[in-house]
């Protein structure tokens, strides 16, 4: 063990002969390794209490509380603290005891100074390696339940397609069912025929509902069917005219405005328009969600040549510190199951990473969120052009 880790070690030495530890911390201290003493089990304790202690040494044989009592308190609260135990010479009984309790290893008394440090370093390289291999195992579940979500979006975007797909089909016999009727109501023998005008207005309805139906299914194949990329020229705020637009009914429910404001003059950018779209949807949802009643939703739009910034900026709910670390995880909701699938804001960042651009968020709890958007006009694409779920 090299000279630096060693000074990371802390040490704890518990004996109640108080020229024991002094002489046993200065010799320590000349090694390196400084450490902090307490008289008896209880005082041992109480250090832990108040300090973080990866080591601690310590005499079996103490008035009060003896030592294998002691380290049954300090397995029981602080299971990853070693303990290295001192017992008499004609006790070594009391050390087995303690290594069925969890102590590291013991030593009998009189004690060889190299000895103990040797112990010291091997108590302190077995918290090092297992913290690392806790480290590893966390960093494998955490890959392991990306890889879950990322294959559950596929599922869902195949599963959307699918139903969309098969939508089409008892729509296409409705529109045409709505046609034919339509074309009856014109023949001259239904002319005198009593509330001819309300039928006709009915079927009118039908097809128009239709006709919205279609759109949907259409933009669902459009966005998740399709696996390739479109990239055309887009008008962004002739696009976000539009998102907003489709939004709109929504926000009105609530008594919410939303207002565009662009600034700067608008280089053409070059994205996929199904995306940007979704990006939007999503951001401009979820701020009425946030939103409280007859409150306000502004989105800026600041265009340079280099790139376009996006603003979305409600004055609802607001999010905490700590969720907002989370936010952008897949599957991480704060909304009830019916009404959330915690997928929004992870498709939304990773359709905007695709673009080469960036998604960030500034909250504060209960005054509102301010969730900014970059796109780089020159899209350098950072995937192999698979494009996104
Ligand atoms: N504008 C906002 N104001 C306050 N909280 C927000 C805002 N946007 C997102 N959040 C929080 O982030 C969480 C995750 O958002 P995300 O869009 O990923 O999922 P969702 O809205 O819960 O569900 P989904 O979008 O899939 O229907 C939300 O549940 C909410 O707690
Ligand atoms: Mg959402």
């Amino acid at each position: 063990m090299d000279a630096d880790s060693v000074k990371h070690i802390r040490l704890l030495l518990v004996d109640d002969e108080s020229e024991f530890r002094n002489t046993l911390a200065k010799r320590l201290r000349k090694r390196g390794l400084d450490s902090l003493q307490a008289a008896d089990g209880d005082n041992c304790l109480a250090v832990l209490a108040d300090h973080a202690i990866d080591v601690v040494v310590m005499d079996v044989v103490m008035p009060g509380m003896n030592g294998i009592d002691t380290l049954y308190q300090i397995k029981q609260q602080y299971p990853q603290i070693e303990v290295i135990l001192l017992t008499g010479n004609a006790n070594t009984q009391d050390g087995v005891e303690g290594i069925k309790h969890g102590a590291f290893d013991y030593l009998t008394k009189p004690v060889e100074f190299d000895h103990l440090l040797g112990k010291i370093f091997q108590a302190y390289d077995k918290i090092i390696s297992e913290k690392r291999q806790k480290a590893a195992e966390e960093f494998k579940t955490r890959i392991e339940q990306q890889m879950i979500a990322t294959e559950r979006l596929a599922a869902l975007g195949t599963l959307a397609a699918g139903v969309a797909h098969e939508i089409n089909n008892p729509l296409a016999i409705v529109n045409e069912a709505a046609g034919y009727l339509k074309a009856l109501l014109q023949k001259r023998e239904l002319a005198e025929m009593p509330h001819r005008a309300t039928f006709e207005k009915a079927l009118e309805k039908v097809e128009n509902s239709v006709k919205r139906a279609r759109a949907i299914t259409h933009q669902l194949l459009a966005d998740v069917g399709k696996r390739e990329r479109v990239v055309v020229e887009i008008d962004l705020e002739a696009l976000l005219t539009e998102t907003l637009a489709l939004i709109r009914r929504e926000a009105e429910k609530k008594g919410i405005r939303v207002q565009l404001e662009a600034e700067g003059e608008a280089a053409p950018l070059w994205a996929d328009p199904n995306q940007i779209r979704q990006v939007f949807i999503n951001l401009l949802s979820n701020a009425i969600h946030a939103s409280y009643d007859n409150s306000e939703i502004r989105v800026y739009i600041q265009s340079t040549t280099a790139e376009a910034a996006i603003e979305i900026v409600d004055s609802g709910i607001g999010i905490s510190r700590e969720n907002q670390g989370r936010i952008f995880e897949p599957f991480f909701s704060t909304k009830s199951p019916g009404e959330g699938t915690g997928l929004g804001l992870y498709v939304t960042r990773e359709i905007v990473e695709k673009f080469g651009g960036r998604l960030a968020v500034e909250s504060t709890l209960g005054e509102g969120s301010r969730f900014s958007v970059i796109i780089p006009n020159q899209i350098g694409f950072s995937d192999d052009g698979s494009g996104t779920q």
